[in-house]
Order: C-alpha cells, then structure tokens, then sequence
C-alpha cells in the first residue's frame, strides 16, 4: 500500500483531535463523574475501616469529609434519564427523585457526623464505629432500591 506521508499526518492529526473531543466529553460527562466519584466513596470507606483497626482515629476525618463532599453533588450528577449501557442507575431514580436526594442527604449528613466526631479527637471507639456503621447504611439504603445488581 502506497501512503503519502502528508496522509498520514493528517491522520494523526485527526486522531489526536478526536482523542482530545472524547477526552473533554468524558469529563463533562455526569455518568463517568459520578462512577468516579462512587468509587472514591468506597476508597475513602476502606480507608477509614483501617484507620478504625489501627485505632487512628486522626485519620478518619479526611476520608469521611471527601465523602461528605461527593454526596452533596450526588443529586446534580443524575440529570433526568442520564444512563447508558455500563450505568447501574435505575429508572426508579427519576420516578422518585426527592427520595434519591433525601437519601444522598443522609450519606452526607452521617458522613460529616463521622468527620466531626474523629475531628473531636475525644470519641471512644464504639462511638466511632456506631457513626461508621450509619455511613454504610447510607451506601445500602439507597442502592437496594436505585443502583442495579451487579
Ligand atoms: C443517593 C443514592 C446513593 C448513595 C447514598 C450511595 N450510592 Fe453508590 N451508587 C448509586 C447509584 C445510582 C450507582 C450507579 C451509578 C451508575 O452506574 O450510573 C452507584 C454506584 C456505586 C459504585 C459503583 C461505581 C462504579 O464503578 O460504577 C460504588 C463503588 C458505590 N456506589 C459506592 C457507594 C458507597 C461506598 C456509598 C456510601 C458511602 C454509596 N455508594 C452511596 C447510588 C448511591
């Protein structure tokens, strides 16, 4: 095959130009966000369970502040009918979006009572854990009924 060296510049042009378009539609792009987002949630919670084992209870108060943080956004990353073939948000988001929100509401005000309490520096560690367990209710609660089986 005969490629003319200007053709495939301008391929390779192309291609980066293409790649750049798909690199800022994904970030605008609330189903990768959120996705991103979730998965910074459950980084955060295993962060916490072992500053909880090493009863480092400094150490709790960022990852459950970043927590906190996301799940004010939550609400804002679901725009009406936002899914696609590797989303597990369910339609019923959208068929009962106060009560989606008021459950992103909980995991944020339960994270940011973790956050406060370690931030305290004076919490025993059932305390802790009392607090913690209510974060991971949050989580539950609300993919039993908006977030696909895996
Ligand atoms: C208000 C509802 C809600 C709350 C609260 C919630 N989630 Fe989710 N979560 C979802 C939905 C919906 C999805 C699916 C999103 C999608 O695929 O578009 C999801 C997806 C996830 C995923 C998969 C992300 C991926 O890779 O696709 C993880 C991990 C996750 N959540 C962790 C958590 C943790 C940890 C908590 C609590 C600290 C939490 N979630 C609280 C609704 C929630």
């Amino acid at each position: 095959m005969k490629v003319s060296l200007r053709s495939l510049v301008l391929t390779a042009a192309t291609a980066g130009t293409l790649l750049a378009s798909t690199g800022l539609v994904l970030a605008a792009d609330p189903i990768t966000e959120r996705m991103h987002g979730f998965k910074g949630s459950k980084h955060a919670m295993a962060a916490i369970r072992d500053a909880m084992a090493s009863g480092h209870q400094a150490a709790i108060t960022a990852p459950a502040k970043e927590i906190a943080a996301f799940a004010a956004r939550i609400p804002s990353l679901f725009p009406a009918g936002s899914t696609n073939d590797q989303s597990k948000a369910r339609d019923a988001i959208w068929d009962n979006f106060p009560d989606f929100t008021a459950k992103a509401k909980t995991m944020q005000t339960s994270a940011q009572a973790l956050a406060d309490l370690s931030a305290s520096g004076k919490a025993t560690p059932a305390q802790i854990k009392s607090a913690f367990v209510k974060v991971t209710e949050s989580c539950k609660a609300c993919h039993q009924h908006y977030k696909e089986k895996e």
